[in-house]
């Protein structure tokens, strides 16, 4: 019966004490710190190119590497787009020019358009891929601080998203119209209440709207007569002021 007695005495020892390391590692576990970015240089990221002997598959776009090892068929030996593999080619992603020279990821050309469609790259990457560090160089310095340079793709960035905002805008009071065309009967523009991907309680009529500078103009709807005293917006010829829809010849 002592025995016994001891043996569960020691059981009960036993559990509390792995039940403190429990709470312990538990304790450790949420208190733990988020580790630093692994620092990468150019020389390292370009033995990830998934080449025979390699030693693994990276990327980096904007100076964050990624592991794209799961989209070995695109980025691998034979794949589509090798050609980004162990390095970062950012500005190839928006020009598509994958030609030695074009990939780099000198950005400074860009447009702010621009450098809001390579942020959507970015958001892919890390949609869809792991992040494994920061790319010692252009965009991050020796300890990973963003540089000058990454400070003003960021700045660029924000000009980018405030006119893609405002050309939003725009298009909600100047949708685009609706538009077809077939060879024996030309082509015909026409505004309704849902048109340019935009659903209103107003149907309005075709005007040509001109971007300044090019020459080129395009269809949209527009609401009412005030607008029509915008000098880059006019009407089809032969078309009746206030008709919903305009026969077109070009
Ligand atoms: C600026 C130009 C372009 C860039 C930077 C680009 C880049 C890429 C990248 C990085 C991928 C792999 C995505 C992943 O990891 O899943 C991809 C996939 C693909 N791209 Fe492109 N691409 C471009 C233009 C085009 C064009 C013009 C076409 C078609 C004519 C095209 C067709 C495809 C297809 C079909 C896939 C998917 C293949 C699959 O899932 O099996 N791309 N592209």
């Amino acid at each position: 019966m002592i025995g016994f007695v001891i043996s569960f005495i020691f059981v009960l020892v036993a559990i509390l004490i792995l039940q403190q390391d429990w709470v312990h590692i538990a304790i450790n576990t949420t208190s733990s710190t988020v580790p630093p970015p692994r620092l990468i240089t150019k020389d390292e990221l370009s033995l990830y190119n998934g080449d025979e002997n390699s030693r693994g598959l990276y990327l980096a776009i904007l100076g964050q590497v990624f592991d794209v090892e799961k989209g070995m068929k695109h980025y691998g030996p034979g794949g589509g787009y090798h050609f980004f593999a162990g390095k970062d080619a950012t500005l190839a992603f928006v020009t598509g020019d994958f030609t030695d020279p074009g990939l780099t990821d000198d950005v400074s050309g860009l447009s702010p358009a621009q450098v809001v469609a390579l942020y959507d790259w970015l958001a892919f990457y890390h949609k869809d891929y792991r992040p494994v560090g920061r790319l010692v160089g252009r965009f991050y310095g020796e300890s990973g601080e963003p540089t000058e340079a990454l400070l003003k793709v960021e700045a660029v960035l924000e000009e980018g998203k405030r006119l893609k905002d405002q050309a939003k805008a725009e298009n909600q009071n100047l949708p685009a119209c609706n538009s077809e065309w077939s060879s024996a009967r030309n082509g015909r523009v026409w505004c309704s209440t849902k048109s340019g991907g935009v659903q209103r309680d107003w149907a309005g009529v075709p005007r040509k709207l001109f971007s300044p500078g090019s020459g080129r103009s395009r269809c949209v709807c527009v609401q009412n007569s005030s607008r029509l005293e915008n000098v880059n917006i006019r009407e089809y010829e032969g078309c009746p002021p206030y008709a919903e829809s305009c026969p077109v010849t070009e």
